[in-house]
Order: C-alpha cells, then structure tokens, then sequence
C-alpha cells in the first residue's frame, strides 16, 4: 500500500513503566502462514496473525494469485489453490513496505509460466533485489526491474522449473526462503546452503505443511533440501508473538527508572533471541518466566526490569542474524550502558527498510550520544543510565523500527524526542502507541 501523509510523534521522559505488554503475532511466520496456506490445498486457519500493513498486504496479493483469504472472528481463512495452482495476477503486485513480503511473493511465483510485476513503496524500491532474482535464474525465471535490481521488477516465471542448489551470499532468511518457496513448484530436490544459520520458520512451517525438508550441518555450513512438488495439507496455525516486537518494551523498561514490564508468551527459537542473550551479556535485569515448550519451540514471559548497571559489550559478530532487527533498539540501550557497545560483521543491516546504522546514528548523535561507525560495523559510547541529553527531531526514512527505536530513547532521555514520520510503524507492531501508553508511555 502506499505511504500517506508524514505523522510526527514526540516521546516525553516517562516515570515507571509497569504491567503487561500483549506484543502483536510474529511478522515472519504471519507472511509464511498466508503463503503456505495459499499454496495447500484446502482451508488454513491462522489466529495470532500479524495485522500490520506488511502482512495485510501480502494477504491481499495472495488473493490476487487466486487464494482466497479473509477474516471471520478472530481467525484469518485462507483457502489454498495447491503447489503449481497459483493464477497470473490482473495488476501489479504491491507489497507496500515488505522486503519479506515481496521476497517470498517472488520466490513463490517464480516456478509459474506467468509474469507477476512488483512495486513497493519508495523505501522498497530502493532495496536490492538481485540477492532473489539470482538464485531464482536458476530455476528459469527471468527478472527485468530497474537498474541495480531495483523495483518495479517483472519477474517472467519458468513454465518448466528446474531445481536449484545455491549458496547463499549474505546470511539471509528470506534468500532461502524465496528459494525452498521457488522449489515446491520444481521436480525433484532443492538445495540452499547457508553458512551462517538464520531464522528457520520457512523450513519449519514447510514441514508444518507436509513438505520433506532435510537439513543437515556440513562443512559448507546448513544445507537445507527441499524434496519438490509435495501436496501441501492444510493447518490450523496460532502464530506466537513477536520477538522483534518484544524488544521494545523490554528495553525501555530496562532503561526508564523503576520500571517493571512483564512481555508474556514470546517465542525463544534460537534463531530470534539473540537481543535477549546480548542484553543478558550487558547485564540486563531481564528474567525468561515461566519457561516452557509450545509447538516445539522455547517460549517465555519476559520481565523486564530498570537495569541502571548495564556494561557496553562487543556483540559477537555470529549472532548477527539471530538479531538482525533489533541492533537499532540495542543502540538506545547501549547509549545508556557504561562503556562502548561494538557492532561488527553487521552490513546487512545498510539495507534494509532503510540504512539502519546510518539512521541511527544520525539521529543519536542528534540525542547528544557518540557514534562511530563504517561499512559493517558500529560503535555506541555509553553515557551511563539516565543520561541522554535527548531533544532532537529525526528522520526515520519511512522505517518501523527507527521510528520505535527513537521513540523508547525519548522515553529514557532528558528532553523528549520527536520522530518526523511514526506512520511506518503500523507496518509490524499497530498498537505499539496504545500499548506503550498503557505501560506508562507519554508520546503526543
Ligand atoms: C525476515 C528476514 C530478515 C529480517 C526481516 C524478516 C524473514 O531479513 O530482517 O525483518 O521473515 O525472513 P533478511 O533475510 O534480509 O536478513
């Protein structure tokens, strides 16, 4: 969907937070649940499901590859076409905000004799998309977007897929998954290979789904084999809360004084919690409760508590991918830790919904704090707790979790801070305003 008019947002220095924060269901695995449901044959039946504007507007473009998909209750219905049934879509595919949307929306498509054009909004439409359309060449599709990869891209589909093996460049969950996507719809077995491991919801739900999905560690790193083809059975899916979500009311109530925040019912999959390792590192008064299984994964509540001795670490560069989304949130925190955070081995996180290092850093030392950084890797110089002289108006380049991330560092600074644009935030955690003013939040 496109972007509307730019809402400015100010957060105020807050007292105590306390209470519960019911965090909204998991962005990755809400996208995979509509695809996958879209791709069986039958009814899937998902509840918990993500409704940010990403998510929304993957439902809408399954839609227009033929599923049908709507809401009855509290349960979203997808009624699936089956592996190889989905239909050439009538207009461009919009996938607003969503790398993750339109790199499995390609992947899925790619292994169809039709031509599918994508288009995203402008932060989109800056992202390279060549890390997809490369290994989906493999399987005979062909890409014509703008220079650099770019969007608006027309992905023409193989009409006779075959399978691929590929080794992924850069750690990306969504490079595998456009590939194992790509193969369902290919004879015979499917190979991704990835060095480093990252978040497996993709191979995980495939098997959810009826898929035999091998994955094996070797020396080449995690090979992950897709057998093509399968019939994909329909689910009942509950989609756990979101991890990425979770961290921001956890780190604001780590750096608000006397804070006390419980976040229930937040899945631990290794391949997502890396923050709650680093923050645990830091020295973080952060408690995993009532710590049990649920659909084969971790799951806990999380509580949170004002952590006024926090220590500036070096991230070790292999949890990169566990957190990769949260290293903007991890730079407020560290800003009020003693000593310096390092961030090595982190490129990746140049493009995403926008340059997130330079945005962050931009706007932190708009804040009064001290940021050195370069091409893969940053530096915060802690101030110690309660000591960011705040005060600054910062651009958060149409991205959700800049714009989170600097309104739970006005929470904790002296003088408030002011986001230019907080609309882009509906994108992954909607009520994220509401539910932090529940906490004791002061924005407006
Ligand atoms: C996602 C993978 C990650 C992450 C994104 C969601 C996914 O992107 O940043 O928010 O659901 O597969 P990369 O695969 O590009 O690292």
């Amino acid at each position: 969907m496109s972007h509307g008019p730019a809402s400015p947002l100010t957060a105020r220095p807050a007292g105590p937070l306390t209470g519960e924060a019911h965090v909204p269901g998991d962005k990755s695995i809400s996208h995979r649940s509509l695809i996958l449901g879209a791709m069986a044959v039958g009814e899937t039946r998902v509840t918990g499901l993500l409704e940010g504007q990403d998510v929304l507007d993957t439902g809408k473009a399954m839609q227009a590859f033929g599923a049908q998909v709507e809401k009855q209750g509290d349960t979203w219905i997808v009624q699936g076409v089956g592996v190889g049934g989905l239909l050439e879509p009538k207009d461009v595919i919009d996938c607003g905000n969503s790398g993750t949307g339109v790199r499995l929306l390609m992947g899925a498509a790619a292994t169809h004799g039709f031509s599918v054009t994508y288009t995203g909004d402008a932060s989109l439409r800056k992202r390279p998309m060549a890390r997809v359309t490369d290994p989906l060449a493999l399987f005979g599709a062909r890409a014509y977007g703008r220079s650099g990869g770019r969007l608006p891209m027309t992905i023409v589909g193989a009409a006779s897929p075959v399978p691929a093996r590929y080794a992924t460049p850069v750690a990306s969950a969504q490079i595998k998954s456009a590939v194992l996507l790509a193969g369902l719809n290919a004879p015979g077995e499917t190979v991704v290979i990835e060095r480093e491991a990252t978040r497996d919801h993709s191979e995980r739900m495939l098997r959810g789904f009826g898929a035999e999905v091998d994955v094996q560690q070797t020396n080449e790193g995690h090979v992950i084999t897709l057998v093509g083809q399968p019939e994909l059975r329909p689910q009942t899916i509950q989609v756990p809360r979101d991890p990425s979500s979770a961290a921001f009311p956890v780190c604001a109530a780590l750096i608000v004084p006397g804070s006390d925040v419980l976040v229930p019912n937040i899945g631990l999959n290794p391949t997502r919690a890396g923050l709650f390792q680093t923050l645990k590192d830091m020295g973080a008064d952060l408690t995993y409760e009532n710590l049990r299984e649920e659909g084969g994964e971790p799951v806990a509540d999380l509580r949170a508590r004002f952590s006024p001795d926090m220590q500036g670490i070096e991230v070790p560069p292999d949890r990169a991918a566990s957190m990769i989304d949260e290293y903007p949130i991890l730079s407020v925190v560290a800003a009020h830790a003693t000593g310096t955070t390092v961030m090595r081995g982190v490129s990746e996180l140049r493009v995403k919904e926008c340059d997130r290092i330079d945005a962050m850093a931009v706007g932190l030392r708009a804040c009064g704090i001290t940021v050195r950084d370069g091409a893969d890797w940053w530096e915060v110089d802690g101030r110690g707790p309660g000591d960011m002289p705040g005060g600054a108006t910062v651009a958060v380049h149409l991205d959700h979790r800049i714009a989170m991330s600097f309104l739970v560092a006005g929470m904790a600074a002296n003088k408030g801070i002011t986001v230019d644009d907080a609309t882009p935030i509906a994108t992954s955690f909607p009520i994220f305003k509401a539910l932090m003013g529940d906490l004791g939040a002061d924005f407006g």
